[in-house]
């Protein structure tokens, strides 16, 4: 039997209409333009309208890659959407964007993951698919964070965003060395202090808003990240100078500076769009992947590395050479 392989064959990105800047937080809380750029790098992020859910960037999202790989949603087996903003505890946001598409045929959940949940959808997507659990796969991360954010805490309400990224995975016998190449995953909930939402449906019955401890959460990130992508090269018997692109989860352009100078990449080889679209958690990687991709600097072949971590604390990586032979 040959082997099967789950190629990467279309990205789509969605983004809210709504542009909010650092100028426009000054009149909301005490901060300063500077003080957000130097810090993190952000100049502006998207912010949801009041009647846009979750599934419906999702849904945005999954169209264009649909359309990107010519397939119609009822050709899906599977929709798995990473999210911690989901439109309600239950059911998940998958079943709802499934129906919203039409995937009739498709089955769908959601995985929490928070800002890892990209690259743990597409781990477990890919195991499925090569357990032939389906043939063909949307992976979307999708996000609302701004709903989940204390908009009077400067600390915080600064630097996310809100957006949906999808990607289509399909299984193939003739991959040619295209598709997933290895990924790995880690958690560790000793940490879960340092970054976490202060509600729940069986702790408070209420939603509750993001708390974070910035720093800390800063000194675990390049040293957990850069230790998982030694991981995933080591996985697929690669060596870093076979990357093409860093596609990075974006947190903070300092987190993203710091692997970058970790792997020795140089500016042609590492995405950044935390300027534009501040940290979108779950959404944030296949945004950066579909920008890079329709300016056309990502192109059809190409060995992309990406990196998570998140709120657990949960981190991963996967290494995918993108496209089809
Ligand atoms: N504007 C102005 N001043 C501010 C702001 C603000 N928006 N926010 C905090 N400050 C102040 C603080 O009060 C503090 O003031 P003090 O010195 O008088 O006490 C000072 O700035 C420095 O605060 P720090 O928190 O030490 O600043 P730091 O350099 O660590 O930057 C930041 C903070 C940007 C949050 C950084 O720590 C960071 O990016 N951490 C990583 C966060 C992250 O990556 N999260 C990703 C995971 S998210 C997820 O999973 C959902």
């Amino acid at each position: 039997m040959p082997e099967t392989s789950i190629l990467m064959t279309s990205v789509g990105g969605y983004l809210p209409e709504r542009i909010v800047t650092n100028e426009d937080l000054v009149s909301m809380v005490d901060t300063s333009d500077e003080w957000i750029r130097q810090r993190t790098g952000i100049c502006q992020r998207h912010i949801v309208a009041e009647d846009e859910k979750t599934s419906d960037l999702a849904c945005h999202a999954a169209r264009k890659a649909l359309a990107g790989a010519g397939l119609e949603a009822t050709d899906i087996d599977l929709i798995i959407i990473a999210t911690s903003t989901p439109d309600d505890t239950f059911p998940s946001t998958a079943t709802r964007v499934q129906h919203m598409l039409g995937a009739t045929s498709a089955i769908a959940f959601d995985v929490q993951a928070v800002c890892a949940g990209f690259v743990y959808a597409l781990d477990i997507a890919d195991a499925m698919l090569r357990a032939g659990r389906g043939k063909r796969a949307i992976v979307i991360g999708a996000e609302s964070f701004s709903k989940i954010l204390d908009w009077e805490d400067r600390s915080t309400c600064v630097l996310f965003g809100d957006g949906a990224g999808a990607v289509i995975l399909e299984s193939s016998q003739d991959a040619d060395g295209y598709g997933v190449l290895a990924s790995k995953l880690h958690s560790d909930g000793a940490h879960r202090d340092i970054l976490y939402v202060d509600g729940g449906p069986s702790s408070t019955g209420q939603v509750g808003h993001l708390r974070m401890e910035g720093n800390k959460v800063f000194r675990h990130a390049v040293e957990k990240l850069s230790t998982v992508m030694d991981e995933v090269l080591e996985l697929a018997s690669m060596k870093v100078e076979q990357i093409d692109w860093l596609v990075p989860h974006q947190a903070n352009i300092r987190i993203i500076e710091g692997m970058q100078k970790k792997m020795g990449l140089g500016d042609d080889r590492v995405v950044k769009t935390v300027d534009r679209h501040a940290n979108t958690s779950a959404a944030s990687i296949p945004l950066a992947l579909s920008a890079a991709v329709a300016d056309g600097r990502i192109e059809n072949g190409q060995i992309l590395a990406f990196e998570a971590i998140g709120g657990g604390l949960v981190w991963g990586a996967a290494l995918v050479r993108f496209g089809r032979p």
